[in-house]
């Protein structure tokens, strides 16, 4: 094989392409990734999950300290924010963090192509540097990584100072005195979460009737309320039609559905309504690839598109835009390629919200049942009732697991409290094994602990809890 010849070229670095890379080249294929970014990583890791999960850290210690660590008896005088400290350590974590996949692909001997790469035909990839130079690859397969980039709308233009996509919210180089934010999904919860805790005003503009529409709407309640307490504003059912930006300041013309319009100024703006794949420049129209209805990728039941050779995974392709859809769908990928058996669950993967508390879900919700017609049973226990979260002083919240009626089986489970992304992984294996609501409750959970909650719905889904 020519150095310019591979079996597979990855074309992104996000979790799912340099996931597909590493678990390609482990399969004994001769594996490069395509990445034009100076690191690897994609959005996840440079300006996604990682950053943001950095900036919520930190916004958590801060409000912690200020109105919490008093309750404990500790007392903290004269606390004072340092932004571009906070701001320098979400920089280092993402750097180690980068520079890790670097130091992966050498160890797996995956070939990292800088520059974008785009198709010439179904076998031949061109890459193109920064500096116009460009060269091209012969690949067996080609798997289209290329992720999603923030929807832009018309009536507010990100202009990267006071109308900022996700990216921009990353770095706001001062904590704004009021931030409106256009989206009340994941994005703009957890952004907003972060500049309220750090000081800022917070109104958020959801056209929808609820925030985080989709999810099961005990927890998008429960969640808004509790952000209504910590001073989070809403307007729902509202729509942004118009805004005007001042010198320092941004003024948001929004209409309600009964045609009255409400005007919101703030100091900045975060747009966060939304994401669509980023297939722009790839060059489809050379092999053939016409893109399915909002712009993605069109894939079969094992991920390859029309082209035989050419797969795709992740934002790109239809399913939720999330890290770990991706990074599974790599491997699938990579596997299938080889000849082996690969695998993606999709009833069973797990949704985080990285709010305080966090919303953490897996399956289907209570309302998708009923909508399907299933007949279900549902168990719900509180956090205020578990020993634990009482210890923690952190009660908010609580599980619910559905279950079908007839069978038992778990169908899906919510949780909105704390640690909920971590506990959700209990459940998401529950739904993988086709567990019933029983199994879970004759599990031994470990005591004191916030896991016993997940116990104690399960024994719910039959009526039976102890502690309520
Ligand atoms: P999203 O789809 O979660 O929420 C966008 C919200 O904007 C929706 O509630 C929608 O009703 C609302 N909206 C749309 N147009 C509007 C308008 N003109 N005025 C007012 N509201 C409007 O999208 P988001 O938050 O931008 O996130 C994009 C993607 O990134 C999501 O699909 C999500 O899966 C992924 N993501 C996942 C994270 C996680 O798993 N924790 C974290 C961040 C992003």
């Amino acid at each position: 094989m020519a150095d310019q010849d591979f079996d597979v070229v990855v074309i992104g670095s996000g979790p799912g392409g340099y996931v597909c890379a590493i678990r390609a080249a482990q399969l004994g294929l001769k594996t490069a990734c395509v990445e034009y970014e100076a690191s690897l990583g994609g959005t996840c890791l440079n300006v996604g999950c990682i950053p943001s999960k950095a900036l919520l850290q930190s916004s958590e210690h801060y409000a912690h300290t200020m109105h919490d660590l008093g309750k404990h008896g500790i007392k903290v005088d004269k606390v004072s924010l340092d932004l571009p400290t906070l701001l320098g350590r979400k920089d280092e974590v993402v750097k180690s963090l980068t520079q890790g996949i670097a130091g992966l692909f050498k160890k797996n001997k995956v070939t990292w192509l800088k520059g974008r790469g785009s198709f010439v035909n179904a076998s031949t990839v061109k890459v193109t540097a920064a500096d116009g130079s460009s060269s091209e690859y012969k690949t067996k397969h080609v798997v289209i990584a290329t992720g999603s980039k923030p929807i832009e709308i018309p009536p507010a233009k990100y202009d990267r100072k006071l109308i900022v996509s996700s990216t921009g919210a990353l770095k706001l180089p001062s904590v704004p005195k009021h931030l409106i934010v256009i989206g009340g999904g994941v994005i703009g919860l957890e952004m907003g979460s972060v500049w309220m805790r750090l000081g800022a005003k917070v109104t958020v503009i959801e056209a929808a009737n609820s925030i985080l529409p989709g999810l099961d709407s005990d927890l998008s309640k429960g969640l808004m309320k509790i952000l209504q307490k910590e001073g989070m504003t809403f307007h729902l059912e509202t729509k942004l039609t118009a805004t005007k930006t001042g010198k320092d300041s941004v003024t948001a013309t929004c209409q309600k559905p009964d045609g009255t319009t409400v005007e919101i100024k703030g100091d900045q703006m975060l747009v966060a309504v939304g994401r669509r794949a980023n297939t722009e420049g790839l060059g489809l129209e050379n092999i053939g690839i016409t893109l399915e209805a909002g712009g993605k990728v069109p894939v079969d039941e094992h991920l390859r598109t029309p082209v035989p050779n050419v797969w795709a995974i992740g934002d790109v392709i239809k399913g939720p835009m999330l890290a770990h859809k991706a990074e599974d769908e790599g491997i699938a990928v990579a596997e299938w390629i080889a000849g082996k058996a690969g695998h993606v669950n999709y009833e069973a993967i797990p949704w985080v919200v990285y709010t305080w508390p966090e919303i953490a879900a897996v399956g289907i919700s209570e309302d998708a049942a009923k909508q399907q017609g299933l007949e279900v049973k549902v168990g719900k226990f509180p956090f205020l009732a578990n020993g634990r979260a009482k210890a923690l002083g952190n009660t908010d919240g609580f599980v619910k697991i559905v279950a079908d009626a007839k069978t038992d089986r778990i169908v899906g489970a919510h949780i909105l409290g704390p640690n909920a992304s971590e506990l959700i992984a209990e459940l998401a294996i529950a739904v993988e094994f086709g567990a019933s609501a029983e199994d879970i409750a004759r599990s031994t959970h470990a005591h004191p602990t916030l896991a016993e909650c997940i116990k104690e719905a399960a024994l719910g889904v039959d009526k039976r809890s102890i502690h309520i």
